[in-house]
């Protein structure tokens, strides 16, 4: 809680083209939620670092990302969208939390392990310490809720065991925060191989459908879905290419997996696979209307820029007194 109401963070890294998966799985339901908390959405580029970055790509990449906060219907008057980066309370929790972290629960992290494989010559610190830098950006805004994707599941409940061993030892410093998961779109899988997750960094062209691409390249990415031979609509574990495309499908047109089951009983793969793809152009388009225009507001976005990273830094700078006060940290001298 914050000023008396209650508090949602999320964020997303400015590495890589962003997919159809980040938007369902964590974008839609931010704008979903903002009217019910306190948000803060963070474009998380110290993040980005743990893995070798082009300092010119990066910078352009946060600026677009940022944009597309505000393109995706996130009104930045209302919620604070900002830069990681400006407020620098969040590497200085980040480095307190370190201390009441241990190894072994890092060396657990799925992620760290997938990373450590993908990039075997720089497996670095800061990749390792990845996780609890997540857990300051959720833990210095008092969070009560955070939207993600499954795939974060592992580094929610990290951060959850973090604040609570803190907080055994402080008193009541950090609100405990709960993941938030869509109820459809939370995890949509890769569009070549439905077994593992729809990823940035995919080296398939058809794999993932980009937030960038032309309603043709979604047309024919969905078209070239793989599927099976069982010619039935079902939503069902042993059909995972049709089930990702059930998904997708209801998450673009806010229908549960059952009704998008039953409008399709009867069509073939190829047909459902046309409905997929138009409502995926249908939700993207707009997106990507709004992207263009936007990106000729350089005052405005701006003055966004600026007027939020004050708002962030404002709310960030009371948990982080507070935990240097409990911790033991001399008072400065005012
Ligand atoms: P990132 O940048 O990899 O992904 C951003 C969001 O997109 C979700 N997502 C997906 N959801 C469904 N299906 C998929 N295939 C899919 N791929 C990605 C992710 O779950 C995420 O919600 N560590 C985070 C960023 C982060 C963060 C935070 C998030 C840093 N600090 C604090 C929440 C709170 C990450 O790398 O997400």
């Amino acid at each position: 809680m914050l000023d008396g109401q209650k508090v949602l963070f999320s964020g997303i890294q400015a590495t890589g083209r962003l997919t159809l998966g980040n938007y369902l799985g964590a974008l839609r339901n931010w704008v979903k939620l903002s009217d019910e908390y306190m948000c803060f959405y963070c474009v998380v580029d110290e993040h980005s670092i743990t893995v070798r970055q082009d300092p010119a790509t990066l910078r352009k990449r946060s600026r677009d990302l940022l944009t597309l906060y505000i393109a995706a219907g996130l009104d930045p008057k209302k919620n604070c969208l900002y830069y990681q980066s400006h407020v620098s309370a969040h590497a200085e929790l980040a480095w307190i939390l370190n201390c009441f972290t241990y190894m072994g629960e890092m060396n657990r992290m799925t992620q760290f392990k997938d990373k450590s494989a993908k990039h075997e010559d720089n497996i670095n610190v800061g990749l390792f310490a990845y996780p609890v830098l997540m857990a300051a950006d959720i833990l210095l805004y008092q969070t009560d809720v955070v939207p993600v994707g499954l795939d974060q599941k592992q580094h929610l409940e990290i951060t959850r065991d973090i604040a609570e061993r803190f907080n055994n030892i402080y008193g009541d410093v950090f609100t405990i925060p709960d993941a938030y998961f869509g109820k459809v779109g939370a995890r949509i899988m890769s569009l070549q191989d439905p077994l593992h997750k729809m990823s940035k960094s995919d080296e398939n062209p058809n794999a993932s459908i980009y937030l960038t691409d032309t309603p043709d390249d979604i047309m024919r990415k969905c078209k070239k879905a793989v599927t099976d031979s069982l010619a039935q609509i079902r939503y069902s574990e042993e059909q995972p290419g049709i089930r990702n495309l059930i998904d997708i499908y209801s998450a673009c047109t806010d229908k549960t997996p059952e009704e998008t089951v039953r409008e399709f009983e009867n069509a073939g793969y190829g047909q459902f696979k046309e409905a997929v793809g138009e409502s995926v152009v249908s939700v993207l388009k707009p997106l990507q209307d709004e992207m263009k225009r936007l990106s000729g507001e350089k005052d405005y976005i701006n003055s966004i820029i600026k007027e939020n990273a004050e708002k962030a830094a404002y709310y960030s700078s009371k948990t982080l007194r507070k935990v240097h006060r409990r911790i033991g940290f001399p008072d400065r001298i005012r």
